[in-house]
């Protein structure tokens, strides 16, 4: 006979894990490092800036009574990803929970992008997150405790938007990695998966918000309003926690349904 599911609700807790939340300072990564602890994980929390840091640390702190260990640096600078890992391994002995979140953007024409927007944008979105990962994907394996990998992707790592190459390639890039270390991690019962947040509201979607591309961007969401960050920590638990330990290469999608309105190309 089949395990009963009476309990599941118990698997979507991550009581004594330990989870590194990049890019935790603001937006989207706030509400998912708020989320992680509030579902009873210990927090690491990174960006580059340290006062926020220990501003964020001290409200999570307060609001779930959990531990958290902010630790500043640049993730596009391999020798801060090289202290990232080795001050988490340090403090608490080991990282269950890994979630890419750090990103920027740089929007311009393709016939004008300068080269070094797009070393920046894809070595911040794509190369820092494949390093980080990798880091820590070698202290799960060789601790064999299993483990999770959330990549924060986008809309841009499957469909075309204009002015914003580097940053699809980069997301659509994560992408293939989310499902290349799927399949070579599941032996070490790591699951990498991504999620794809739609229009969220946050400080890197500020111009989108102000000026003409608002209106493009309301016709085309078919729950018209923008995603709010709180609107992601829900996805981010599942993938965290027990309750996905059978899903692996996937991507969310959490986007109030653009992608699967068919009038998301024109907006009719
Ligand atoms: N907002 C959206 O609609 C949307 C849609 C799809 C995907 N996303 C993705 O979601 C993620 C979060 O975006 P967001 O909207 O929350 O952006 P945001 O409000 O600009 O926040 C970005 C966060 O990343 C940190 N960060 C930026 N560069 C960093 C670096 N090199 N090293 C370490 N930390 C860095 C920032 O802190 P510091 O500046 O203090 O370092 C901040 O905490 C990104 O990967 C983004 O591509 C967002």
């Amino acid at each position: 006979m089949s395990e009963s599911a009476f309990g599941m609700i118990d698997r979507f807790r991550l009581d004594g894990k330990v989870s590194l939340v990049t890019g935790a300072s603001r937006g989207l990564g706030l509400a998912i490092a708020e989320g992680l602890a509030g579902a009873g994980s210990d927090l690491v929390i990174n960006g580059r800036n340290r006062t926020t840091l220990d501003e964020v640390a001290e409200s999570i702190r307060r609001g779930t009574g959990r531990k958290v260990l902010p630790v500043e640096g640049d993730v596009g600078d391999s020798d801060s990803v090289a202290r990232l890992v080795s001050k988490v391994l340090s403090e608490w002995g080991r990282i269950d929970i890994l979630v890419n979140n750090a990103g920027i953007n740089v929007r311009a024409d393709s016939a004008t992008y300068r080269v070094e927007d797009w070393d920046r944008v894809t070595g911040v979105n794509l190369k820092a997150a494949f390093f980080l990962t990798q880091a820590c994907g070698r202290a799960m394996i060789e601790r064999s405790r299993g483990g999770k990998v959330i990549n924060i992707l986008s809309l841009a790592s499957s469909i075309g938007l204009p002015a914003i190459a580097a940053y699809a390639a980069a997301k659509g890039g994560l992408m293939q990695v989310t499902k290349t270390l799927a399949v070579e991690w599941a032996p070490y019962h790591i699951q990498v998966n991504g999620i794809g947040p739609g229009f969220f509201r946050t400080s890197l979607t500020e111009p989108v918000q102000k000026d003409h591309r608002n209106n493009w961007v309301m016709r085309r969401i078919p729950a018209k309003r923008w995603g709010e960050p709180i609107d992601l920590a829900g996805a981010a638990i599942y993938l965290a926690s027990p309750a996905s330990d059978y899903v692996t290469g996937q991507v969310l999608y959490v986007d109030g349904g653009f992608l699967c309105g068919s009038d998301w190309r024109t907006g009719d």
